[in-house]
């Protein structure tokens, strides 16, 4: 099977050698858990590989997204438009945003020959939309673009306050072929968070089911093999 390499460090002996080509992986958490930072190295490490990437956002505009990777001396400004697509969808407008997602974004995605695509955040997508089925709709449509595209992507996801394992609106695991958690966990008896990745569901491969420490520094995230938690 074709794999690409995440681009996180550690993480793909984790997944028998990569992200099975194709796929679309969830990747959920709580709010500064991580889930943009691994995003973006996604797409740093296919830019560097010559791969043409999409980062689809909802929050950040092309200035933020440009300093956020800067501050891992990652250098996206001078790839837009050659390699990189930025694309920025208005999360006040569902309407135009819905538009924009079923009569162009799948045609975008394909004419670039995106090799990777992001889309940051798909829980800030469904919640513009107030019915069920306007949410799953909305979902299946960006994922298919990108599947037709022969892409693979990272979606991220918030998890829900109340249970981290899964995403705040329940629908991002079933368009997912993928689902990579991430959290913070209180260390015991010490007054301090530590930062944990567990591989929870991934099609047509094997993988790690440990909950793996990892760290962000000055060159993004690094994943640990073992655990050594307590
Ligand atoms: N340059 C950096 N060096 C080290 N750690 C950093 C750096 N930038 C961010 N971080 C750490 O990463 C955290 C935020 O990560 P990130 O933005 O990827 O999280 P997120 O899950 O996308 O959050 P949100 O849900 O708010 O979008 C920060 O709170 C900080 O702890
Ligand atoms: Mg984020």
């Amino acid at each position: 099977m074709e794999r690409i390499s995440s681009g996180i460090k550690g993480l793909d002996d984790l997944l028998n050698g990569g992200i099975p080509s194709g796929h679309t992986v969830a990747v959920i958490g709580p709010f500064g858990s991580g889930k943009t930072t691994m995003a973006m190295q996604f797409i740093y490490y296919g830019l560097n590989n010559n791969e043409k990437c999409v980062y689809i956002s909802l929050e950040e505009d092309r200035d933020s997204i440009i300093k956020t990777a800067k501050e891992f001396s990652w250098d996206f400004e001078s790839h837009i438009d050659k390699d990189l697509l930025l694309v920025k969808l208005d999360p006040e407008d569902a309407k135009s945003t819905m538009t924009r997602i079923e009569n162009d974004l799948s045609q975008e995605i394909a004419d670039f020959g995106a090799k990777r695509v992001v889309l940051d955040s798909a829980t800030l997508l469904t919640m513009m939309f107030q019915e069920e089925h306007e949410k799953r709709r909305i979902l299946f449509l960006i994922s298919n673009a990108v599947k037709k595209a022969g892409a693979t992507s990272i979606f991220t996801g918030e998890s829900k306050p109340d249970n981290p394992m899964v995403s705040r609106d329940g629908l991002l695991e079933y368009v997912a072929d993928g689902v990579i958690l991430l959290n913070q966990i209180p260390l015991k008896e010490k007054y301090e968070l530590r930062l944990v990745l567990q591989i929870l569901k991934m099609r047509r491969t094997n993988h790690s089911r440990k909950m793996h420490p990892f760290y962000i520094g000055e060159k993004g995230i690094e994943v640990l093999a073992e655990i050594d938690l307590l």
